[in-house]
């Protein structure tokens, strides 16, 4: 197995590819003006694109998924509740991806979007959790649009990946301090949002005084048409 993982300066935006034994590829939370990137790295290591997701629909920059599918004809996967139209396969939670080898089992997680999903990738001994935005590195994702909701972020946090094993690692949608990976233990430990009660989690999300992404009024329209404009 593999998984490279790629930045994007201007949005702060990681997204990762997966490629099995096989050479069968998976890439997650692709941002379309870096597709050259993802193709040069696909055919630098001889393969074959066959899933493309979102973990939800993006504020922050203009999704690949659109593109990718017509360039490589592959699956593109969003959770049901994203209602994008141009999306092949709606997933629910605890569903299956499967790539050869690879299982990417899906985990609703609701709260910094109402259509947030985190996928948990197992091979052998070791699991790998795509978080999206819902928990980032020492942070989580906020949660004052795209029907984020701070008392559903608590509880997909401390009720679905808190409880994951402690050696899980985890592969964000973003980071702005220069992390690039963490493991649920480190984030129990040390990420403060996790050590609030859910009074006080509720409190410090909805007391953020966020500017809004410089995209948002361009990328949610087009990224409900996964990034093609018509
Ligand atoms: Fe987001």
């Amino acid at each position: 197995m593999k998984i490279e993982q790629f930045f994007d300066d201007e949005s702060s935006t990681f997204s990762y590819l997966i490629g099995s034994k096989e050479r069968n590829a998976c890439l997650i939370d692709p941002v379309k003006k870096n597709i050259k990137k993802y193709e040069e790295k696909l055919n630098n290591l001889e393969m074959n694109l066959v899933y493309a997701l979102d973990t939800h629909i993006h504020a922050d920059h203009i999704t690949g998924l659109g593109e990718l599918r017509e360039k490589f004809g592959c699956e593109t996967v969003m959770g049901f509740q994203s209602n994008v139209s141009c999306v092949s396969r709606f997933i629910r939670d605890n569903e299956v991806i499967l790539i050869d080898e690879l299982s990417i089992r899906s985990i609703y997680t609701p709260g910094h979007t109402d259509d947030s999903y985190s996928y948990l990738l197992k091979n052998n001994e070791e699991q790998f959790l795509f978080t999206g935005d819902t928990l980032l590195i020492h942070g989580s994702g906020r949660t004052d649009f795209q029907n984020g909701n701070p008392s559903s972020l608590y509880n997909s946090l401390h009720n679905k990946l808190l409880k994951l094993d402690d050696e899980t690692i985890i592969y964000p949608a973003h980071d702005y301090k220069g992390f690039k990976s963490s493991t649920i233990k480190k984030e129990r430990l040390n990420n403060k949002r996790l050590q609030m009660n859910k009074e006080t989690f509720i409190k410090s999300m909805n007391n953020q005084k966020l500017n809004k992404p410089k995209l948002i009024d361009i990328a949610i329209p087009l990224n409900l048409n996964c990034g093609i404009e018509e």
